[in-house]
């Protein structure tokens, strides 16, 4: 249902107080400040007028995961454990990935059930960087900084990537910094030198870091100030 809609339905205001409500942003849905009449309004939403709560919503999840080599980011597989396997929780089947991951990468992956939070982080318009620690077949050359910051054309979506930052670590092992999650997109971007991709794990989705306390297929929640900062 419309916010406008949903507000003027409540006892408490009338038309001409729910469009002053929003023009004063005063409404929040899900933590998030709206002005948009046709702003939506689902079941589950949590809907606030300046401190009051007129509708509580569904508890939000939001669980960081040290993803392991050979699981799947998915919610299900017929032949591969997957991410989810991993995660202990009631109602897991309201969880969802924010950010996949490929089958053997490692390393951060965020899981919630709060839709409006993982599209904040995952849309590149945010162009939250995400950073990869790598490790490559062959040398990484000097090269490879220039052209990922000048950005590399992708046929098959018929794109040129974002710039992406390359610090060297070592000859075959750098840090790359991406604002984008195209498909395979390292690994692509390694493999225009012909340099395969041996070892890739995330270590942050912008200001989300991988907890190093967690070891390979641990998880834990967020802390709510974490959740706070997407
Ligand atoms: N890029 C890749 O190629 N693989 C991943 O898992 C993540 C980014």
């Amino acid at each position: 249902m419309r916010v406008d809609r949903f507000l003027s339905n409540l006892p408490c205001f009338n038309r001409k107080q729910v469009r002053l409500l929003l023009v004063e942003k005063r409404v929040r849905i899900d933590g998030k400040v709206v002005s948009d009449p046709h702003s939506e309004v689902r079941e589950f939403s949590r809907v606030e007028v300046d401190s009051d709560v007129l509708q509580v919503g569904k508890p939000l999840r939001h669980f960081m995961l040290h993803k392991p080599a050979g699981c799947v980011s998915a919610t299900k597989d017929p032949q591969h454990p997957t991410v989810l396997d991993l995660i202990h929780e009631p109602d897991k089947d309201e969880l969802h990935i924010a950010g996949r991951l490929d089958f053997n990468t490692t390393g951060l992956m965020l899981i919630t059930n709060d839709g409006s939070w993982s599209r904040r982080l995952t849309q590149p318009q945010t162009k939250l960087p995400k950073v990869y620690y790598v490790e490559t077949e062959h040398a990484i050359g000097p090269e490879y900084a220039i052209k990922f910051s000048e950005g590399l054309y992708f046929a098959f979506e018929d794109l040129t990537t974002q710039p992406a930052g390359l610090e060297l670590l070592g000859t075959k092992c750098a840090r790359l910094s991406i604002v984008e999650g195209r498909y395979h997109q390292v690994k692509r971007m390694f493999g225009h030198f012909n340099n395969k991709v041996m070892r890739l794990h995330r270590e942050r989705m912008g200001p989300l870091v991988l907890d190093d306390a967690l070891k390979p297929g641990e998880y834990r929640p967020l802390t709510v100030e974490e959740i706070g900062l997407i």
